[in-house]
């Protein structure tokens, strides 16, 4: 692979192309990978996007230049963040059959790398840009299947609302499998949702997904059944959501995501992501409860906690989560929308 070169003035000028993204939220998750080149995933998973956070990303191609240029946030991306948008790149490369290198911005809403997705976004924005810019004409389906590829949970921010993605089969050749995992958009009823999500920590984490997945699988005890149970998980969330029953999402939703962390714990060595103020705001939810309001919380690879109400609840359970946590900012998020281009021109 070729290096690339800070972000310069002047790049000359190809087709280009801006899409926006937000992240989603998984109610069932998605905890490990059968294939990690291909981004295929033990279980499947259902999420709900957010309305808030968006990712906005151009893609111009650059004809004349030799490396690709990556920023993010206005400055040059770096490490591991630009050794993935720069391999993702490639292989959109590889499908188009331009070999162009190209520029490309991204503007994340999210704070980077705190459990909080701004990988889903981030990839979702970055295939439906990249995807446009390289002439590759991709229906909502096969632009799952490519921000898959970029980080499995992007798969499902490419629609709005619920999505479901498939963890697929490995039955045959390699193109099979990848055909195989995508998402899709799940259907409720009646369900008027809203996500409180308490930012505890906005700093990057100290363990990436990437390689708590691997330590799960590979060292856990607990791996096994969680992933059993996922898929009874999975059934019962999407008898819920089509009941639109509000409670019992958020029941399956946490026993999911508290089943998941105990994957963790029982890794070796342990990974742990949550903080004590993670467990002050799981306390919080509980007397919520008590208090007879329907608030059910989850967490991903970070300390923060979201915590799934009605959206006529939220002002009351931010305000609880708040209290608890002084120190934490607290945001209120409903359904969004699927990832879209914004702008296309050059082409
Ligand atoms: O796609 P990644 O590597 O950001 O995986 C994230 C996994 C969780 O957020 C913890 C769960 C999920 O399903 O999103």
């Amino acid at each position: 692979m070729r290096t690339e070169q800070p972000a310069g003035p002047h790049v000359p000028g190809g087709p280009a192309a801006t899409a926006v993204a937000h992240p989603n939220i998984a109610l069932v998750k998605y905890w490990g990978k059968r294939d990690e080149e291909l981004f295929l995933p033990r279980t499947d998973s259902l999420s709900m996007t957010l309305d808030i956070f968006p990712t906005t990303t151009r893609v111009r191609l650059a004809p004349a230049a030799e490396h690709d240029r990556v920023t993010l946030n206005g400055r040059p991306a770096t490490g591991e963040a630009k050794r993935r948008v720069i391999a993702f790149l490639e292989l959109v490369r590889e499908r188009s059959g331009t070999a162009h290198r190209a520029v490309v911005d991204t503007e994340n809403t999210v704070p980077t790398g705190a459990g909080l997705a701004s990988s889903a976004s981030g990839f979702a924005a970055l295939a439906v840009a990249a995807a446009a810019a390289y002439g590759l004409e991709q229906d909502a389906t096969a632009l799952s299947r490519l921000a898959r590829r970029g980080s499995g949970s992007a798969s499902r921010s490419v629609f709005g609302a619920f999505a479901l993605w498939h963890a697929g089969h490995s039955g045959g050749t390699a193109a099979q499998a990848d055909l195989s995992s995508y998402a899709e958009p799940v259907h409720t009823a009646g369900l008027d949702p809203a996500l409180v999500i308490a930012v505890l920590d906005a700093g990057p984490k100290a363990v990436s997904s990437r390689e708590a997945m691997r330590r799960t699988l590979d060292t856990s005890p607990l791996y096994e059944p969680w992933a059993r149970s996922s898929t009874d998980d999975l059934a019962d969330m999407r008898a819920a959501l089509r009941r639109g029953d509000l409670d019992a999402v958020g029941e399956v939703a946490e026993r999911n995501a508290l089943g998941m962390h105990a994957t963790m714990l029982a890794a070796r060595p342990a990974v742990r992501y949550l903080a004590p103020a993670s467990l002050t705001v799981l306390d919080s939810v509980l007397q919520l409860r008590r208090d007879g309001i329907g608030a059910y919380a989850t967490m991903d690879a970070g300390p923060n906690v979201k915590v799934l109400c009605r959206r006529t609840d939220a002002g009351r359970v931010a305000a609880a989560v708040r209290g608890a946590v002084p120190g934490g900012s607290v945001h209120i998020a409903g359904p969004g929308p699927g990832a879209r281009l914004l702008a296309r021109d050059g082409r």
